[in-house]
């Protein structure tokens, strides 16, 4: 697995996104995704489902000390107490002692980010995360956070695809050393019918969402595509063994258009 080096973490480029994953389809696909080669699973409080997540990573057999674990604390829990509480309910459901990576799921302007920061820091000072993070975070608010944390910031993990522009973001967070973690990297599943995409695949003998994946990983991103089918944990993993040629990213990166967000959460809490 090609590992994405960041303000002293080691992050696997290719995760599991876990959203939606419930119940049974959850303990299963991260069981079988651990299985199949993944090393990273991307979870959160907020998606109700750390206990099959836990569940999953216990039934695949591969050792804890192998897997990268990165959870988040919701946008309502970022007071200094409530974070606390929500961190240590967040290992209760996975089963573990600690996680790799402790996200703030999303900024809350209703809460002082210092306080914030500062709580992030403490958990990881007491073991509870390895490394902390931020996600959803602007231009001007990554620069914020990293000025108030006494302890490294890895990765802002951000909404990017082949339809949104990120590159203000991205250039702000790797000035500051972090790493950037795509979400939707397939665009919540419509990169896999775009016919730009299909027909670059096809000269690589991949899909569409094979390409947008690897577009994404050759712009330096790590990448947290989800599925509920196993035959589709193959497909999104194989994409280390090809390589898109300067014209061809310079192609996808024209499809990029102002209205291409599809989480749009308004200013207001929007789970996922
Ligand atoms: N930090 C945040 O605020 C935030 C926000 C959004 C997401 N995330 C994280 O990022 C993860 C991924 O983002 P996402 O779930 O929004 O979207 P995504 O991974 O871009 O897309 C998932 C959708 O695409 C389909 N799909 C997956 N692989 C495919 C393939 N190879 N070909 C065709 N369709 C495919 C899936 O359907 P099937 O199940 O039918 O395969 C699913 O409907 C989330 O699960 C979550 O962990 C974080």
């Amino acid at each position: 697995m090609q590992m994405i080096e960041a303000n002293g973490a080691s992050i696997p480029a290719l995760g599991l996104g876990t959203w939606q994953l419930n119940d049974r389809v959850g303990s299963r696909i991260v069981e079988q995704a651990l299985r199949l080669g993944y090393r990273h699973i991307d979870a959160a409080l907020i998606y109700g489902n750390e206990k099959e997540v836990g569940e999953g990573l216990r039934a695949s057999g591969v050792k804890r000390e192998e897997i990268f674990v990165t959870t988040k604390v919701p946008h309502s829990e970022l007071t200094p107490p409530a974070l606390e509480r929500a961190v240590k309910q967040s290992l209760a459901n996975l089963r573990l002692s600690d996680v790799n990576l402790l996200l703030i799921h999303w900024p809350n302007a209703q809460i002082p980010l210092a306080e914030t920061i500062g709580a992030m820091c403490k958990m990881k000072k007491e073991g509870y995360t390895r490394h902390i993070g931020i996600s959803n975070f602007t231009v001007a608010l990554v620069e914020e956070a990293v000025k108030l944390s006494s302890e490294p910031i890895v990765t802002n993990q951000i909404e990017w695809h082949p339809y949104l522009d990120q590159s203000a973001v991205v250039a702000q967070t790797r000035r500051l050393g972090m790493a950037v973690t795509a979400y939707s990297p397939i665009a919540r599943g419509r990169a896999a019918g775009d016919a730009t995409l299909k027909s670059i695949g096809a000269t690589h003998q991949k899909s569409a969402g094979q390409v947008s994946l690897r577009f994404l990983v050759q712009e330096g991103a790590a990448v947290i595509p989800r599925t509920s089918k196993v035959e589709r944990l193959t497909e999104n993993l194989s994409i280390f063994d090809f390589e898109l040629s300067a014209a061809e990213m310079a192609q996808i990166r024209k499809l990029a258009r102002p209205s291409g967000r599809i989480v749009d959460w308004g200013g207001a809490p929007k789970w996922d």
